[in-house]
């Protein structure tokens, strides 16, 4: 029996990182929700349950330390900063289904349960840490681990710290962990990134420190008695008051916010989840230690864990310190937000890192946006207005030239090929596909030039043409709409069409269905066209 089959899973699952509170959002985290919302909406428009979690990390000495910064108390500081988050959801359009903070209580009791679950498998026994210690990152690193004395990771000072812990046995499942990678080699996506994981498990792997007593902004340990056991068994009393470490917190949302042990229905309908989409920076959290988490207390492991790379500017890191660090509300404010979540998932190929620049933003703009599919709107619309009055017109076979029928099956196919690379989160081969078409029919405007067929009255062949053309614009705005949610409703609206394209029906996919007699609406362009400028 199928893991699918046990758990009676329904609904497409996906996620995002849950994002820090310390500080505000930026494109980097604008580039993970837009990729996942993309997803998530294509899934929805096939017809899937879809199930979109997305959320924000709140606990930890990072928090704590921003909190003492701002004059605030973390609470106060988080329930400042996810306003600004949810906010830039809104402004781009994100579907998400769910919003989880790791501070609501329906998180901080499973993140409890779940920490007595794996004590009691004799996963989770108390020690003494000692490492070095990088406070940004939250993340202890052995002497060996570190670059020139400094984090690996973010390359800024560590300070050896000394503490009594409680030590997650990481190290039990190694092999297992090395054995399902190799015999599951889809599992972690880019190859290049799986790749690396399995480098990481070749080497020792150390129990993991999932307490802190220093930092009392976390979950704390819930009651395992007065004693506990060490590594080998031997009882012991706790000194200090522990608290969770928010990695051992966080990832546990993926599984509080669908009601692991409260609602067994809902968490059956949705787990294993499809895709964990995170950052390359991350993976490791995802493949390595939230796998042995679950493998612990017997949870069957996610479907996929994808790894995207990382948004550069003019192909630097963005960072606060550098002052490069480049904001999505600039880039909506000039070029609207359609325009960026297409540029972002365009001009980066998913997966590996890639650049961004106003002057790349621009030339989108113009040249794919405003040029191609903007005047294949307008003109296609103005034609039909001359030609017909703005009505469909019927579309008679007999009229059809081979040219005629190339056309449309192509149009069909652009939509079976996108399947696939969805689903390989190819999403920038996605939109290449999809602009294939929009050239194509441009093109196949220009050699049907319906203005020419006018001009010799044969009507029925020029009804053919706009018929085509039309039904290609149909098919565009629901291929689209993933990707420009708004743009795609315009388009669809433009077209005549009524209803909202989230919730359309399966036969909207059949060639043919855009009605005969409807009246399209012109309007203003979709991309107006905006001043150019230099650089921002
Ligand atoms: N809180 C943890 C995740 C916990 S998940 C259980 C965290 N938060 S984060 O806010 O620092 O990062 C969230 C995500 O943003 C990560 O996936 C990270 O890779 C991504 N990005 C941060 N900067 C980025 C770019 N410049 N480009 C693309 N994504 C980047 O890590």
């Amino acid at each position: 029996m199928s893991v699918e089959t046990l758990y009676k899973k329904s609904t497409y699952y996906i996620t995002t990182p849950l994002y820090y509170v310390n500080d505000v959002p930026h494109i980097g985290h604008a580039y993970c929700t837009i990729a996942a919302d993309v997803v998530a909406r294509y899934k929805r428009l096939r017809g899937n349950k879809v199930h979109f979690l997305t959320g924000t990390d709140e606990h930890g000495q990072k928090i704590e330390k921003a909190a003492e910064t701002s004059g605030e108390t973390p609470k106060q500081l988080a329930d400042r900063v996810v306003e600004r988050f949810k906010g830039l959801w809104q402004t781009l359009n994100i579907s998400y289904d769910d919003f989880i903070r790791t501070t609501e209580e329906r998180h901080a009791s499973v993140v409890a349960q779940f920490f007595k679950l794996v004590y009691n498998k004799g996963d989770i026994y108390l020690g003494e840490y000692e490492g070095w210690y990088c406070q940004p990152c939250e993340t202890y690193y052995s002497e060996t681990q570190l670059v020139n004395k400094k984090c690996p990771g973010c390359k800024r000072e560590v300070a050896l710290l000394k503490e009594e812990s409680y030590f997650f046995r990481l190290s039990r499942y190694q092999e297992l962990l090395l054995k399902y990678i190799q015999d599951n080699p889809q599992w972690i996506l880019p190859e290049f990134r799986k790749n690396e994981i399995l480098g990481m498990l070749r080497e020792p792997l150390s129990d993991l420190s999932i307490t802190r007593t220093s930092c009392q902004w976390g979950i704390p340990v819930p009651d395992l008695g007065a004693q506990v056991h060490d590594k080998d068994g031997n009882w012991l009393t706790p000194k200090k008051t522990h608290y969770i470490y928010v990695w051992f917190d966080a990832l546990l949302n993926y599984i509080s916010a669908i009601n692991y042990l409260s609602d067994a229905g809902g968490f059956l309908e949705r787990w294993p989840v499809d895709v964990h989409l995170v950052g390359k920076d991350i993976i490791k959290f995802h493949a390595i230690i939230w796998p042995a988490m679950l493998l612990s207390v017997g949870i069957p492991l996610p479907k996929l864990i994808y790894g995207h790379g990382f948004i550069l500017a003019d192909g630097e890191k963005m960072s606060k310190s550098k002052g490069n660090a480049i904001d999505p509300q600039a880039i909506i404010e000039r070029f609207g937000v359609d325009a960026l979540r297409f540029f972002l998932m365009r001009e980066i190929s998913f997966g590996q890192d890639g650049s961004i620049s106003w002057q790349a933003l621009e030339n989108r703009y113009q040249s794919n946006l405003a040029n191609d599919l903007g005047n294949l709107l307008h003109r296609s619309l103005a034609m039909l207005e001359k030609y017909f009055q703005g009505k469909v017109p019927a579309s008679d076979e007999s009229h059809c030239q081979p040219v005629d029928s190339a056309f449309s099956q192509f149009a069909v196919a652009t939509v079976e090929a996108l399947e696939p690379l969805v689903q390989q989160f190819k999403l920038h081969l996605a939109l290449d596909e999809i602009w294939k078409l929009v050239s194509r029919a441009n093109r196949y405007v220009d050699e049907r030039a319906p203005w020419t067929l006018f001009k010799h009255g044969k009507t029925d062949e020029l009804a053919v043409v706009m018929y085509n053309v039309l039904e290609a614009l149909r098919f565009l705005a629901l291929l689209l709409s993933p990707f420009m949610p708004t743009t795609a409703q315009r388009m669809w609206e433009a077209l005549g069409l009524t209803g909202s394209l989230t919730d359309i029906k399966k036969t909207s996919w059949e060639w043919g269905k855009l009605p005969v007699g409807t009246q399209v609406q012109k309007g203003e362009p979709i991309f107006p066209k905006i001043e150019l400028a230099t650089a921002v």
